[in-house]
């Protein structure tokens, strides 16, 4: 087996054991491997591949089979029509979290020039995407995990976006004076028995388990998020699509006003956004 058809007949059947796009996938890695266009690789499908090439795929493949996402494999995903970095230190962006973005953005073409916060930005996908699409608002992102945040950084540099990027525990890190005009977070929202965890063994745990009951992060964010909110500021909260009711209450409990929660394509509820009151 050695031309680059072959390779890729073999990989889609292999990878037929792990996913149901095989031959997308087998294309997307045989692309990243080799530095290839995915188009390139019909154009020279008969070429030979060389030892090298060989062991290099054989690799990458061998990783996928043992259940690695696809994006790790890849180094690389898309969110947002953005392509970011990512690796093990990071969770994998979510078209979950589009909606969160495009109801922050909803909101700031009515708006003005913003100041924006993302709690807990990991491979600082909503801090980007916020920025790329508003470069008048200065976006600041903060997150507890230093390699995370490093990602999060080269992202930036890659994109040219420019973030304020700071290490630490959600408010902790930022200036006591700053306020802010909206807070964006997708938090770990996960409880600590959850049963779909075995399924993301892959993404770091620090991620996605909040604490025993899962709205641990979501507290704390809510209960800091009114002071540092302009009077009328916006929070806008992913979280689990059984939280919603619980997210509401917590930003009621908080003097949020306007609380309204979202639902997905697939009708969940996994946004809850809020208003906070006048006088904070
Ligand atoms: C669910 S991930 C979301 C990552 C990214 N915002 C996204 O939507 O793809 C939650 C992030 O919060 C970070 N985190 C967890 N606890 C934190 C804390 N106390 N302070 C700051 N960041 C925290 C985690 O390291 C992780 O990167």
């Amino acid at each position: 087996m050695t031309s680059l058809q072959e390779w890729h007949l073999w990989m889609s059947a292999q990878l037929a054991a792990v996913t149901d796009q095989p031959a997308q996938e087998s294309r997307w890695l045989m692309a990243h491997s080799l530095g290839l266009r995915p188009v390139e690789l019909l154009v020279n499908a008969h070429e030979s591949l060389g030892h090298a090439e060989k062991d290099r795929l054989q690799n990458l493949l061998d990783e996928r089979l043992r259940g690695v996402p696809l994006a790790y494999c890849l180094g690389e995903w898309s969110f947002y029509g953005l392509d970011l970095e990512v690796n093990a230190a990071v969770l994998i962006p979510r078209p979950d979290s589009e909606l969160l973005i495009h109801l922050a953005l909803a909101e700031a073409d009515a708006g003005n020039a913003q100041r924006i916060l993302d709690l807990g930005t990991g491979s600082g996908a909503l801090a980007l995407a916020l920025a790329v699409a508003q470069p008048q608002a200065r976006v600041f992102a903060v997150e507890r995990s230093p390699e995370a945040l490093a990602v999060a950084r080269r992202n930036g540099e890659r994109l040219g976006a420019k973030v304020e990027w700071l290490e630490g525990d959600w408010f902790a890190p930022l200036d006591p004076a700053l306020r802010f005009d909206r807070i964006v977070s997708n938090p770990p929202y996960l409880a600590s028995a959850d049963p779909h965890l075995p399924e993301l063994q892959h993404e770091p745990l620090a991620a996605l388990v909040a604490g025993p009951s899962g709205l641990e992060c979501l507290e704390s964010i809510i209960q800091g998020a009114a002071a540092r909110l302009h009077p009328g500021g916006q929070i806008l909260l992913e979280h689990g699509w059984e939280q919603g009711t619980a997210v509401g209450s917590l930003l009621l409990e908080q003097g949020f006003q306007q609380v309204q929660t979202h639902v997905d394509i697939a009708g969940r509820e996994r946004v809850t956004t809020a208003r906070s009151p006048d006088h904070a």
